[in-house]
């Protein structure tokens, strides 16, 4: 093979991580190859402690790759038929690297969600911890970042957990439609010896095995599945940084990060830099393009194994990592988070924000809603435009009595109490929610 060619082909510098998956789907595999008389029983204990072995040199890192090691699958074999000679050389019996590589990645996707759908929960955990910390606290609500109405903090952060176990939730469907072992299908069309899939699927934790042999060597719609969920998740976090990059700064002043979640200037000395959210919002980039490249390959590919293929694991890799740090570094921003109560709370009381409550007040009175909004846009357009108080101007109208109270603080947050609403009626119902949520998650991934 000329150098040029082993240098764009070879992946062994990639793929080495999934020496442990692929390890593991060899020992099944071996064990297949016995049951069907393919391995004696001797041969069979031989080459399971020979995978042990290879498993404890890439573990203590002392695996010494060769220079022919094109990928993790040649490399493993390669040092299996130097330990165990003959033996060695029976392990690839019925088997093909397009097989292989599919189950070594299944396996290897199957416990990277998992560890992904842990820390996520981690942090809908800490979100919920820094709610409880605050559970007066508030602060306006915003649409179109205009301040629209008050909202608990917990509301608030509660808007973010929900989505975040769906994410949770969407990494589980994509590991149930994973959980299907390919292993058996050989190269493309199966093979002539007698070996049971459904058996080594069952070793591996497979829900089955496949049912179609070029469609289980051939597709990779389960790393495809998974990168949407990381970049969707991503999404979320993103939306998390930069909402985190708002709150800290001087002009919201809503929340400032412990110091050992801040970075400093090289130039500035005043600086405290908010990059944890900054990156969080910024590694989404990345997240989103793992998944468009990986559909881009897969576009248009012929049945069955193509090379392509290959470009399936750097994405799928870097997505995992990416999004496993930015979670553990979220999780400890939230938990160092300092929420300035007071001046939420200050913002929250903006009395414009009361303008909804004077028309709802106006319609229980019977007016229509809709002459009941023009009504208070009038009101509102009027203290803007003199600079007189809202709260003042409307008590100068008939029978005012009934809108004080109105603008008495909290007024506006007691009064949102229709299911699922930003006040602490619903409080009690969101969060019995989100803690089933949370452990029903973990008794499925744990
Ligand atoms: N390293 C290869 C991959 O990731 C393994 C399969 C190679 N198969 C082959 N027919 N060349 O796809």
């Amino acid at each position: 093979m000329a150098k040029t060619l082993w240098d764009l082909s070879e992946s062994f510098s990639f793929d080495r991580v999934l020496y442990a998956h692929d390890i593991e789907a060899s020992k099944a595999h071996v064990r297949g190859l016995e049951v069907a008389g393919l391995l004696s029983t001797q041969e069979a204990a031989t080459l399971l402690a020979t995978l042990d072995a290879i498993f404890e040199e890439f573990a203590s890192g002392v695996f010494e790759p060769a220079a022919s090691d094109e990928d993790i699958h040649t490399a493993i074999e390669r040092r299996a038929t130097e330990l165990a000679g003959d033996v060695g050389a029976k392990l690839h019996t019925a088997r093909s690297r397009n097989d292989q590589v599919a189950t070594t990645l299944r396996l290897f996707t199957r416990d990277a969600l998992r560890d992904v759908a842990l820390a996520t929960l981690e942090l809908v955990e800490a979100l919920g911890e820094l709610s409880a910390l605050h559970p007066e606290a508030h602060l306006p609500g915003y649409t179109h970042l205009q301040r629209a109405q008050p909202v608990l903090l917990s509301h608030h952060l509660n808007a973010h957990a929900f989505a975040l176990l769906r994410d949770v939730d969407r990494l589980s469907d994509a590991r149930r439609r994973l959980n299907v072992s390919p292993l058996g299908a050989g190269a493309i069309a199966g093979t002539s010896f007698d070996i049971d899939p459904d058996y080594t699927a069952s070793l591996l934790g497979f829900e089955r095995a496949f049912a179609n042999s070029m469609d289980a060597v051939s597709d990779r719609d389960f790393v495809a599945e998974a990168l949407f969920g990381l970049a969707l998740l991503g999404v979320h976090l993103s939306r998390m940084g930069e909402e985190l990059v708002l709150w800290t700064s001087a002009e919201f002043n809503f929340a400032s990060l412990g110091d050992e979640f801040t970075t400093g200037s090289s130039m500035l000395p005043q600086k405290k830099n908010s990059d944890v959210a900054e990156l969080a919002r910024g590694k989404s980039g990345r997240l989103i393009g793992n998944l468009t490249g990986l559909l881009v390959v897969l576009k248009g590919l012929p049945l069955s194994y193509n090379r392509d293929l290959q470009e399936d694991k750097e994405p799928l890799f870097d997505s995992f990592r990416q999004v496993l740090l930015v979670l553990r570094a979220l999780t400890g921003a939230y938990g160092s988070l300092h929420f300035h109560d007071e001046v939420a709370a200050a913002a929250a009381n903006d009395e414009l924000l009361v303008a909804i409550d004077l028309a709802e007040e106006l319609v229980s009175e019977g007016v229509p809603f809709r002459q009941a909004h023009e009504q208070v846009g009038l009101w509102v357009a009027e203290s803007l435009a003199t600079g007189r108080s809202l709260g003042d101007l409307v008590s100068s109208v008939p029978s005012s009595e009934r809108f004080g109270v109105l603008f008495e603080s909290g007024a506006a947050l007691q009064r949102r109490s229709s299911p699922g609403a930003s006040g602490p009626h619903a409080r009690a119902d969101q969060s019995a929610l989100l803690q089933s949520a949370i452990a029903d998650a973990r008794a499925r991934w744990e």
